[in-house]
């Protein structure tokens, strides 16, 4: 065992890795090693940067936008997101109310270090976007994770939230519609956390609206400042231009809330990164002032993969297949198979045994639910061909059926 001459902190021991790139790496060991691997574990768009962003990046390049930007954000940018917050979720927000990150984990990120410390209590619900739990642990916290069934439809109830809080929660941490279940929180189900919240003066909402765009209901935004503006003053809308656009390479995030908690997160951001990269920021800008017709399109495409990524799952024995209402993921449980008994003898006894054995026998690389707080359950990002798909859930299907019942 090699021991490293610098000894690491006490917080880098806290916190693992992003399960998503180690699933990752080991799904390109053994493409590099020859094995044909369908890679069902990406968390991003397959779709290009549309055109008229990318045309946007060199323009702002060739206009000298290569230097320092303000640690805020410019002021392009924040008008950008300003508008975007009024048009489309009815909130208002003033030009220093608004940070602008190296992408939406930044600012969670930097809301959290701005916020939290020893003893204080996140709530998170499972199954939960891997970082969370992880970022709160770096920030000294506790996370609380709180059980969402899937007879909840993956979602926090008033009573199941109203439970979790304590004299010590700090912010109640939502993410709608979320990674990894697509759960998406409606008017009506918002209105109820609202109502809890309204009780707890002391906890603070962080909602991670990322998906908001990739919705299949083809309903109303749900912002929870739009239906409780009582919260305003502690609640923080986080959102990006990443999943909506295409962007993940750009690393442009954004947050709405109120000023002096923005003020904390430039504080933050200031000393560590600086400004998020200008030709970048130049580039969200784009996104969000141009054409819009991007992310309908798609949109329609995730929804088609989705329901035809559900009817194959479902339709698995010992697989089944909830609908998710956003996001580009599929969710389902395997229940079924645990227990079943690979070719080798070996029983699979968990989801990470199932999501291995997928991997080494079918060649189709997913995410076990044990990442996202959630068991016995699979993610499987749609953000891949229509083809692709199919030949995963193929290959799924034969490698189910060659289990034994125990
Ligand atoms: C729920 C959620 N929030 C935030 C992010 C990260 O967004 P960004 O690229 O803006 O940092 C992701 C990426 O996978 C995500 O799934």
């Amino acid at each position: 065992m090699t021991v490293s001459a610098i000894p690491l902190s006490a917080r880098v021991g806290r916190i693992k890795p992003s399960p998503s790139m180690v699933a990752r790496l080991r799904a390109q060991e053994l493409k590099a090693q020859g094995r044909d691997i369908i890679d069902l574990t990406t968390g991003e768009p397959d779709f290009d940067t549309p055109a008229h962003i990318r045309e946007a990046t060199t323009a702002a390049m060739a206009a000298g936008e290569t230097r320092y930007a303000p640690v805020n954000g410019t002021l392009r940018l924040r008008k950008a997101i300003i508008a975007k917050f009024a048009r489309e979720n009815g909130v208002t927000y003033a030009a220093d109310e608004i940070v602008v990150g190296s992408g939406a984990k930044q600012v969670i990120f930097n809301a959290l270090a701005a916020t939290i410390g020893e003893g204080d209590e996140v709530i998170v619900p499972a199954p939960y976007w891997v970082s969370y739990p992880d970022m709160v642990l770096a920030c000294d916290g506790t996370p609380v994770i709180v059980a969402c069934g899937e007879n909840a439809g993956f979602k926090l109830t008033a009573e199941t939230l109203e439970a979790a809080i304590t004299p010590r929660t700090r912010w109640l941490l939502l993410n709608t519609p979320s990674n990894p279940t697509g759960a998406f929180y409606s008017a009506d189900e918002m209105t109820a956390l609202t109502e809890v919240l309204k009780r707890h003066p002391h906890v603070a909402l962080m909602t991670d609206d990322i998906y908001e765009h990739i919705r299949f209901d083809g309903g109303e935004p749900v912002c929870p400042v739009a239906i409780a503006p009582e919260l305003r003053e502690r609640t923080l809308l986080v959102n990006g231009v990443s999943k909506t656009y295409a962007m993940t390479g750009f690393r442009i995030g954004y947050g709405a809330g109120p000023k002096a908690l923005v003020n904390a997160i430039n504080i933050i951001q200031s000393q560590t990164t600086s400004g998020a990269a200008s030709m970048c920021m130049a580039a969200a800008a784009a996104a969000l002032e141009g054409d819009q017709s991007f992310v309908g399109e798609a949109r329609s495409a995730y929804r088609q993969r989705r329901d035809r990524a559900v009817e194959l799952l479902d339709a698995i024995d010992g697989m089944s297949c909830r609908k998710p209402d956003g996001a580009f993921y599929v969710y389902p449980s395997c229940t079924g198979l645990i227990g079943r008994r690979r070719p080798d003898g070996w029983v699979l006894q968990s989801d990470l045994d199932v999501a291995l054995y997928l991997l080494e026998d079918a060649g189709v690389a997913v995410l076990d639910g044990s990442a996202y707080g959630l068991s016995p359950y699979l993610r499987l990002s749609i953000a891949t061909s229509l083809g692709a798909i199919e030949e995963a859930c193929a290959r799924i299907k034969m490698a189910c059926d060659a289990l034994q019942r125990s």
